[in-house]
């Protein structure tokens, strides 16, 4: 057993509910606070001084901190493309010069130009970068992070990617978990329409995640250039009938991928940019979880999603980086939720439920984003006696010490 503290606060995101608006006054903090962990999982939280008297007579490792520090669990990012290959900076430039996605695509740019390149990359090629972008997630307090095929296009193309995934996974302290995106577009070297592509997909790419446990989850992005409701159905409805939990990047230039996500009992309905107040009040009925990528909207200079209304019309709202070569290169989730909340006005709480236990909601992940006795202790640590000053910084203020599973994995003084 290990003891870590003694925390001004440890804000344990308990008791909340996973749909609506949440008031700050509404956090639960804990003063001057420890946490007992046991095989990777929290034992008990409580305050340091009588946690520390039980564990002194019990022979327990203590990690005691000095200063002032404040405890968060650990970050999930619940919407990633970080397996790549590449760059496109060719893309942001051409975007700042005034070209559309369209014009961008034509001219050889677009998530086409990353399709190439990662085509080109060996999987060995593509896990060095994935674990070198996930170790930088990890820094900024991230300890599990949802990662995407979807540059592959193709049967052997996306198990590569899939593959790089999970080896990479394997090396690592964070924890990624994949996402077959086969239907990201539609591969421009494809024989074939593209409703032949999603059968294929569906018929023999789908099957083979679940043999070689590669991916639960199965997304798609409905839009102009991409697919449309309709291609996107029957690929859905076989993917549910395998049992994969679906996601969708809906309504990010126009709507229509809300809906969908809604038919399907979609878990997650991702970008929302374009979402109306139509597609706003049926996901805040719905059990679909809204997720925010303000990452997306700040890599395309586009409006943010309505997270505000969402959360007051009883929706669930997560946020997510995004992080891809192409929209959201930044891939940096506390900048970009701290930004999302000072232009929705959203609270603190509302944030920080949006990228810990509402994004564990996302990816099925019961036992964590919360910091409760049974829950893994993945810990995200700041040099503060105050938590608001964590997104009050913007993301310039980073955690100092991150723990994945009860241990130590990050120490900003050693790096
Ligand atoms: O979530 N919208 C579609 N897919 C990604 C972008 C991928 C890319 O541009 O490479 C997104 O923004
Ligand atoms: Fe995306």
């Amino acid at each position: 057993m290990k003891l870590i503290g003694p925390f001004k606060q440890i804000i344990p995101m308990t008791g909340l509910s996973l749909k609506g608006a949440i008031k700050d006054s509404q956090l639960t903090i804990i003063k001057d606070g420890g946490i007992l962990v046991q095989d990777g999982h929290i034992h008990s939280i409580g305050t340091y001084e009588e946690l520390l008297r039980s564990a002194e007579l019990h022979n327990v490792e203590i990690h005691k901190l000095n200063g002032d520090h404040t405890c968060l669990p650990g970050f999930v990012d619940a919407h990633t493309h970080i397996c790549f290959g590449g760059s496109r900076a060719n893309d942001y430039a051409m975007r700042n010069s005034g070209k559309t996605y369209l014009e961008i695509s034509k001219a050889g740019g677009g998530i086409w130009d990353t399709v190439t390149q990662t085509r080109k990359a060996t999987k060995e090629e593509l896990i060095k970068g994935i674990v070198k972008r996930a170790k930088r997630h990890l820094s900024n307090g991230v300890t599990t992070i949802e990662v995407k095929s979807g540059y592959g296009l193709s049967i052997p193309e996306e198990l590569k990617m899939l593959y790089a995934i999970k080896e990479a996974n394997a090396s690592l302290s964070t924890d990624l978990i994949s996402t077959c995106l086969a239907a990201h577009m539609f591969p421009k070297d494809y024989e074939g329409s593209p409703s032949d592509y999603l059968a294929e997909m569906a018929s023999e790419l789908l099957p083979k995640l679940k043999t070689e446990n590669l991916a639960t989850r199965v997304d798609a992005f409905i839009e102009e250039g991409a697919f449309t409701a309709e291609l996107i159905e029957p690929y859905f409805k076989k993917a549910h009938e395998l049992g994969f939990d679906i996601t969708v990047h809906a309504d990010q230039f126009s709507t229509g991928g809300s809906k969908v996500a809604v038919n399907f009992m979609a878990i997650s309905a991702d970008h929302l940019e374009a979402s109306t107040n139509a597609e706003i009040s049926l996901l805040a009925k719905s059990d679909v979880i809204s997720i925010a990528l303000p990452g997306a909207s700040l890599g395309l200079g586009c409006a943010f999603t309505p997270a505000r209304k969402i959360l007051d019309q009883g929706g669930a709202l997560a946020i997510a980086s995004d992080h891809n070569p192409g929209s959201a290169p930044m891939g940096d989730l506390l900048t970009q939720a701290a930004i999302l909340g000072t232009f929705q006005k959203l609270s603190n709480a509302e944030v920080l439920a949006g990228i810990t236990f509402r994004a564990a909601a996302v990816l099925n992940l019961k036992e964590r984003g919360q910091l409760n006795p049974g829950f893994l202790a993945d810990l995200s640590i700041f040099h503060t006696n105050d938590y608001k000053e964590i997104l009050y910084n913007q993301g310039n203020f980073k955690p100092c010490m991150v723990w994945k599973k009860g241990e130590l994995v990050y120490n900003k003084h050693k790096h």
